[in-house]
């Protein structure tokens, strides 16, 4: 019997990267040909001894310490790689970060990279809005993986679902409604993305990987207004959805909400841009999915729809 593949997985003890790890070892398809090799700074966290007890191989490697990455990667045949900006929020530590990793893939031989990559803000909306730095930096990296030989696939994270629930939707204490609120119009189209679905989207490149090298993927199972969002909760919750609301935020306000919860006004900033996008140039500056969703199909794969996230009630448990 030929021996499997491995895939490194970076991030694999969060969203991303966790996702991906969990398709990886559980769909029986995928297990039958691969091995996952699982990537943690601290390889005794609950998530981590976790995904070794459900058969992942579970290696050290930090990304800031370049010397340790190639290790990680050595004998993969394919690599997922995400960065989290969030966590120094600095563009600069993110680019170092996303070139160590192509630099050590290119090192190790790998076969197929995967990089959690981001449209570049600056140059789409030509200037009108040049603070989203976890996307244009996500997109230098990508640029910067374009100029060598590593054999890549980019994956584009669509608007993570779970951000709604936690913060966005909540019950309004004035009214008692439920009330959807970003700084755009209701019309404005958001490509929604459970980042649980990451390994089916990662799959779907890996197993059709000569039609998607260079190719970027675009991870989001449907675009939906603001008000579209809003419906599908009232048809979820009947009852709790009844006066449920979209309220188009002015850009100020939605900005001293955060600056309100302790947050910097560089990041609020950040964030405001962030979603300003959605309506123009639009947060995949205005392409379909069709192309994406073909490939998920062609791979004998589906990914979920908002509909579904709210019926499976993560982060309204008391509505159900
Ligand atoms: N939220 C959104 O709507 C959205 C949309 C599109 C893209 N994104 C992007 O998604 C990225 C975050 O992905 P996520 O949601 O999967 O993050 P997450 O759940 O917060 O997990 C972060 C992962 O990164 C790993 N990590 C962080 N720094 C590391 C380092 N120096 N070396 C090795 N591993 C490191 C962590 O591993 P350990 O801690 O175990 O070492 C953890 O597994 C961000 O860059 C963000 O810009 C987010």
């Amino acid at each position: 019997m030929a021996s499997k593949k491995i895939i490194t997985v970076f991030g694999a003890t969060g969203a991303q990267g966790g996702a991906v790890a969990n398709t990886f070892l559980h769909d029986a398809k995928l297990k039958a040909d691969w091995t996952v090799r699982a990537v943690t700074r601290d390889v005794t966290k609950p998530s981590a001894t976790k995904l070794r007890d459900q058969g992942a191989e579970v290696v050290s490697a930090d990304m800031n310490t370049p010397s340790t990455l190639r290790e990680a990667m050595t004998g993969a045949y394919a690599v997922y790689a995400v960065t989290n900006y969030w966590e120094s929020k600095d563009a600069a530590v993110e680019i170092r970060q996303g070139k160590a990793l192509a630099d050590a893939a290119l090192a190790a031989g790998v076969q197929h990279y995967i990089w959690s990559s981001l449209l570049n803000m600056t140059k789409l909306s030509n200037g009108r809005f040049p603070h989203i730095h976890h996307f244009d930096s996500k997109a230098q990296i990508e640029d910067y993986i374009r100029t060598t030989p590593l054999p890549a696939t980019f994956f584009l994270p669509g608007f993570y679902m779970p951000n709604i629930p936690s913060g966005q939707m909540r019950l309004d204490a004035d009214s008692g409604a439920w009330t959807f609120a970003l700084p755009v119009p209701a019309t404005a189209r958001i490509p929604l993305f459970n980042p649980a679905d990451t390994g089916k989207f990662v799959a779907s490149a890996v197993l059709q990987r000569e039609a998607t090298l260079g190719k970027r993927i675009l991870g989001a199972s449907e675009y939906l207004t603001c008000e579209e969002v809003v419906e599908a909760f009232r048809r979820v919750f009947p009852e709790a959805g009844k006066g449920a609301r979209y309220v188009q935020l002015k850009e100020e306000q939605f900005k001293e909400g955060l600056v309100g919860k302790g947050m910097g006004e560089d990041v609020a900033q950040e964030l405001l841009e962030n979603m300003l996008i959605l309506e123009a140039p639009g947060y995949y500056g205005g392409e379909g999915l069709e192309e994406t969703l073909e490939l998920v199909k062609g791979a004998g794969l589906s990914v979920g729809g908002w509909e579904e996230f709210v019926k499976g009630g993560r982060g309204w448990e008391a509505l159900k």
